[in-house]
């Protein structure tokens, strides 16, 4: 590949996108070819002020995603698009078929499993004919729970000659100084009033929902269902809620990862789950158990809700509008460093093997360590070496950058561990 640009930043201008930005501008090679995209001239230009010194600045370009003919000309002219402008589901189908048709990689950080799903059902072999990986979800949710799994079972089957059967992790997130922002940001709370709005196939509920028809999603989607429970976890020694913010993305993202590889190392009944330690909200061991109730008690809800009559949905949209949280609102930006995160692997093969890993993480999990992993997955496309264990198609992140991915991980600030 070699169109003008090697990598363009697409909504460089959001919270994670800004982040992104001045990764790449300080991390990418000195001669790399790229390019920073978004509707607005003149924040883009801002952006370049916020970079000091001798670095390789990017060149800018206008493109609207309300605006086709902008998108294509911007598609057409780099080798990889990393799409940060979310949610997704509204102008994203062009996007990538527009990827496709013109051989540009693709990766973005998105979660509407709904929208995903259509994609892979469009896509998926288009994408492969042509030769592109198209990689949704390269975020912190899913990239680190969806390449740590990954090793884990590379593991087992390398050194242990064992077939993986289940895996859990368990996240927790860190406070490392004293400043204090839980807010959210406008991009996340689009993505939730997607899903409200367009998740016509409860793929919120149904864990399958990133397989084909033909692969007995229906056993797939007992065995993973998520249980939206608060307990205590004698393996990490705390109590534990589901995941968040979004409970309901890795584990299909997984079983996904799990279907590419035609299930090699994996165990036909192979199950994924994961959950979150409360520590982030309270430092006492009560306060984390009321946590992990009120969690599990707003996620069950929210799955029923959404499995219900759609009336029901507009429960929860006139809550998060009740908010007023708007694009580009969000934590401060200096809040950020000051949330790290964990994850632990704990991974039992078919012959009762176990395996722990884990993964420690610098940097806030949503909008900060995620534009990290974002912007290393965009260098990966254009840079590295295509080998074996990667795939083309509408494709999981380990699955697009394969297990050598983890060097890169690690240069985000992700560093995986085995005991
Ligand atoms: N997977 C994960 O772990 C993870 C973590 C964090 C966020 N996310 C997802 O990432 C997405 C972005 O989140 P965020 O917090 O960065 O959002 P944000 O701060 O609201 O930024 C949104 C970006 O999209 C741009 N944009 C909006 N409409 C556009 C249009 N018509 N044409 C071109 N650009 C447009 C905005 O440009 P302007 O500045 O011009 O408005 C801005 O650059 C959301 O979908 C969120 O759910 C995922």
């Amino acid at each position: 590949m070699s169109k003008r640009f090697q990598v363009t930043l697409l909504g460089a201008t959001g919270i994670t996108g800004r982040n992104a930005f001045d990764y790449l501008a300080k991390h990418a090679p000195t001669d790399l070819r790229w390019n920073i995209a978004g509707r607005s001239k003149e924040k883009l230009k801002m952006l370049l002020d916020r970079v000091e010194g001798a670095w390789n600045l990017p060149e800018i370009t206008s493109a609207d995603l309300s605006n086709q003919d902008s998108i294509e000309d911007l598609v057409k002219k780099t080798d990889v698009l990393i799409h940060l402008a979310g949610p997704y589901a509204q102008h994203g189908e062009f996007v990538i078929a527009k990827c496709i048709e013109h051989k540009t990689d693709y990766v973005d950080i998105g979660g509407e499993t709904f929208f995903i799903r259509d994609m892979i059902l469009k896509y998926h072999e288009a994408a492969k004919r042509q030769s592109v990986r198209i990689i949704p979800t390269a975020g912190y949710e899913s990239l680190p729970f969806d390449m740590l799994t990954m090793l884990a079972v590379n593991k087992l089957n390398q050194e242990y000659q064992e077939t993986c059967a289940s895996v859990k992790i368990v996240t927790s997130f860190l406070r490392s100084g004293s400043i204090r922002d839980n807010r959210i940001s406008g991009g996340s709370i689009g993505t939730m009033r997607n899903i409200l709005d367009g998740d016509k196939i409860d793929a919120f509920n149904d864990m399958s929902c990133l397989l084909p028809n033909d692969c007995n999603r229906r056993a797939i989607r007992r065995r993973n269902k998520v249980k939206y429970e608060s307990k205590y976890d004698q393996d990490v020694r705390a109590y534990t809620g589901p995941l968040q913010p979004a409970p309901f993305l890795n584990v299909p993202v997984i079983l996904r990862s799990a279907y590419l590889r035609n299930n090699f190392g994996y165990s036909k009944k192979f199950k994924y789950s994961d959950s979150m330690t409360m520590e982030f909200y309270s430092s006492s061991e009560n306060g984390q158990r009321k946590a992990a109730q009120k969690s599990a008690i707003i996620n069950k809800l929210t799955s029923i809700i959404l499995g219900g009559p759609k009336i029901f949905r507009s429960l929860i949209t006139g809550r998060l509008d009740a908010m007023g949280i708007k694009p580009g609102d969000g934590p401060s930006e200096e809040s950020l460093p000051f949330v790290d995160y964990t994850l632990k692997l704990f991974a039992v093969s078919e012959g009762g093997s176990k395996l722990t890993a884990k993964a420690n993480a610098k940097g806030h999990p949503g909008y900060l360590s995620t534009a990290k992993i974002a912007a290393e997955a965009g260098l990966a496309l254009c840079l590295d070496e295509i080998l074996d264990d990667q795939q083309y198609g509408i494709v999981t992140p380990s699955i697009g950058l394969g297990a050598g991915f983890v060097n890169r991980l690690e240069q985000a600030g992700v560093n995986i561990s085995f005991d």
